[in-house]
């Protein structure tokens, strides 16, 4: 029986909570964040409880790294939402923290790799069924209502979901990234909607986009509409989380996968494969080190927004 604090009970704080306290094997000793009723009465009372095993970290990203190194200096399990960091040098840190605990598993909340359509990408991709893989196309949209409009918003809140998992199915960083945004809604002078083009070494490409939609019929759970195309020499690989069950074309055949929307599967799975890292020592499969990439890669996008010019990362 793994027992678990969260902190920071904000929009996915609370979702946690529900995820959690529908698994077995687990129990949730209590939340502390200062903007709610909590059981605990600061950040530290959590750390210096001795009867919790390990942190969710759900709090604002840029306070990820000084909560890690914390927890995990109390001898702490962690969980810390993805993105890992609001800067470089902070991910850094919290990579630095995790590799001097070598006995604590930490996972990054890079959820859609356990969303059972991307899993099914990836072992498509690892089995050799695409061939090579020269182009992805990834896109997603979230609800502006829901957000708070930071300049930083669009690529490390919601296109990092799609670099990371551009990642996780390239296992290598992209040589080039050119970042280009527009500004859409005349309320924040941010960029609401993004496209980001990673290229790697071989000459293949990645392709994201994302979009911030003003609707307030828009459900959380759906925070991520997300769609995903892979093209490789040998098939393809098509996942539509909008409406249409994922599909899967090779010279074996068509083959449809069933959807799982982020919300309804993917955040509950991701404390499961946690949890079991803890209790049985299985790799995690969302670690700070290729969250740490993927943080460069972002951080790299959000220079190119900037400047307008491509930045290398050779
Ligand atoms: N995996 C996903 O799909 C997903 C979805 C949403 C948010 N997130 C990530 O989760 C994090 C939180 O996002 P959110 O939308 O829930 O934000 P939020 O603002 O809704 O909630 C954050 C909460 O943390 C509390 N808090 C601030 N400092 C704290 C501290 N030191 N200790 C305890 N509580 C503290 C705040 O009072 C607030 O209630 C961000 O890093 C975000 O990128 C991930």
């Amino acid at each position: 029986m793994t027992t678990l604090a969260i902190l920071g009970y904000g929009n996915i704080g609370r979702v946690h909570g529900e995820n959690l306290r529908l698994l077995r094997g687990c129990r949730v000793s209590g939340v502390y964040d200062p903007a709610h009723p909590s059981d605990y009465v600061s950040a530290e009372a959590v750390m210096n409880d001795s009867a919790v095993d390990a942190v969710v970290i759900a709090t604002p990203t840029d306070s990820h790294a000084l909560l890690v190194e914390q927890a995990l200096a109390a001898g702490k399990h962690v969980f810390v939402e993805k993105p890992l960091a609001g800067t470089l040098a902070d991910a850094e840190r919290i990579v630095a923290a995790a590799r001097a605990c070598p006995d604590r598993v930490v996972q990054a909340g890079f959820c859609e790799r356990f969303n059972v359509n991307y899993m099914e990408a990836r072992r498509a991709v690892r089995e050799g069924k695409l061939g090579d893989l020269r182009a992805i196309h990834t896109s997603r949209v979230a609800p502006y209502w829901a957000s708070n409009p930071q300049w930083e918003l669009g690529v490390l809140d919601t296109a990092v979901h799609n670099l990371d998992l551009i990642l996780w199915l390239k296992q290598q960083c992209p040589v080039k990234v050119l970042a280009r945004g527009v500004q859409v809604y005349s309320d924040s002078a941010i960029p609401h909607s993004v496209t980001t083009t990673l290229t790697f070494a071989d000459g293949s490409l990645a392709v994201d986009h994302i979009a911030w939609l003003k609707d307030e019929g828009f459900p959380l759970n759906q925070c991520a509409r997300s769609r995903m195309l892979l093209q490789g020499s040998e098939g393809y690989f098509e996942i539509d989380l909008t409406d249409r069950p994922a599909a899967l074309r090779t010279e074996e055949g068509y083959r449809k996968i069933d959807s799982v929307i982020l919300g309804e599967g993917c955040l509950k799975r991701q404390f499961e494969y946690f949890l079991r890292s803890i209790e049985e020592g299985t790799p995690v499969l969302a670690p700070p080190e290729d969250a740490l990439l993927t943080e460069r890669v972002a951080i790299a996008a959000l220079e190119s927004l900037r400047s307008g010019q491509e930045v290398s990362l050779a």
